[in-house]
C-alpha cells in the first residue's frame, strides 16, 4: 500500500516536470520566433526597395559582383567549378528570397542555414564571407549609382551580417 502511494507520487512529481520542460521549450521557442529583427523597418524597407532596382538588371549585377570578388580575392575563382552566370541566377534568387522575408528571418532560417553547410563542401572558408559582403555591396553600389545611399548601404550591410552568420554558426560552429 505504502509502495502504491510512493508509486503514484513519484509518477506524479514526474508528469509535472516533463510538462514544466515542455513549457519551458515553448517559451524559448516562442522568444526566437518573436525575437526584434536588428533591420528597424525602416532599413528593412531601403533594402527591399532598393533591390527592386536591381532586379531588373540582376545578370549585371551578378557580373559586377563576380568581377569585384575575383579582383578581391583571386583564390577564390577555382571554388567555382559551374557556369558563373548560372551561378549568379541561383545567387539573385536566394538572395531575392531572404530580401523578401527580412521582415520573419525565421522563414528563412532552415534555408540558410542548410546552404552555409552545403557551402563547406564548396571549399568555402569563414574569411571568405568578409569578401562576398564587401564584392556585394560594391555590385549594389555601382548598380544602385545614386540610390546606394549611406542608409542603404548601412541596412545591406546589416542584413548580408545576418544572412552569413546564419550560414556560418551552421556551417562552421560545433
Ligand atoms: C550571403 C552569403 C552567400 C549566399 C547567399 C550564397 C549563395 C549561394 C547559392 C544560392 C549557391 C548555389 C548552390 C547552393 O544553393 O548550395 C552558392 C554556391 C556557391 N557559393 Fe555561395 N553564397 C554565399 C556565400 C558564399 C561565400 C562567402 C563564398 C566564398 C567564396 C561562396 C562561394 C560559393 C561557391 C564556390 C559555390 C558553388 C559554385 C559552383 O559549384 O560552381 N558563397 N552560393
Amino acid at each position: 500500500m505504502m509502495y502504491g502511494i510512493l508509486f503514484v507520487v513519484i509518477g506524479l512529481a514526474c508528469l509535472l516536470l516533463v510538462q514544466n520542460i515542455k513549457k519551458q521549450r515553448q517559451n524559448q521557442l516562442q522568444y526566437i520566433q518573436e525575437a526584434p529583427s536588428p533591420l528597424s523597418a525602416d532599413q528593412i524597407r531601403l533594402i527591399q526597395e532598393s533591390w527592386q532596382r536591381i532586379l531588373p538588371i540582376k545578370e549585371q549585377a551578378a557580373e559586377l559582383f563576380y568581377a569585384r570578388l575575383f579582383e578581391l580575392d583571386p583564390s577564390v575563382k577555382k571554388l567555382f567549378k559551374g557556369k558563373l552566370d548560372y551561378q549568379g541566377d541561383k545567387l539573385m534568387t536566394t538572395l531575392d528570397v531572404v530580401v523578401n522575408s527580412l521582415d520573419n528571418l525565421g522563414e528563412v532560417e532552415a534555408m540558410l542555414q542548410a546552404m552555409g553547410k552545403r557551402h563547406i563542401i564548396y571549399g568555402v572558408e569563414v574569411a571568405h564571407f568578409e569578401t562576398v559582403g564587401a564584392a556585394l555591396l560594391s555590385a549594389l553600389e555601382q548598380g544602385l549609382g545614386e540610390y546606394f545611399t549611406e542608409e542603404v548601404k548601412e541596412a545591406w550591410a546589416i542584413a548580408y551580417g545576418l544572412i552569413a552568420d546564419t550560414m556560418k554558426q551552421a556551417a562552421y560552429s560545433s
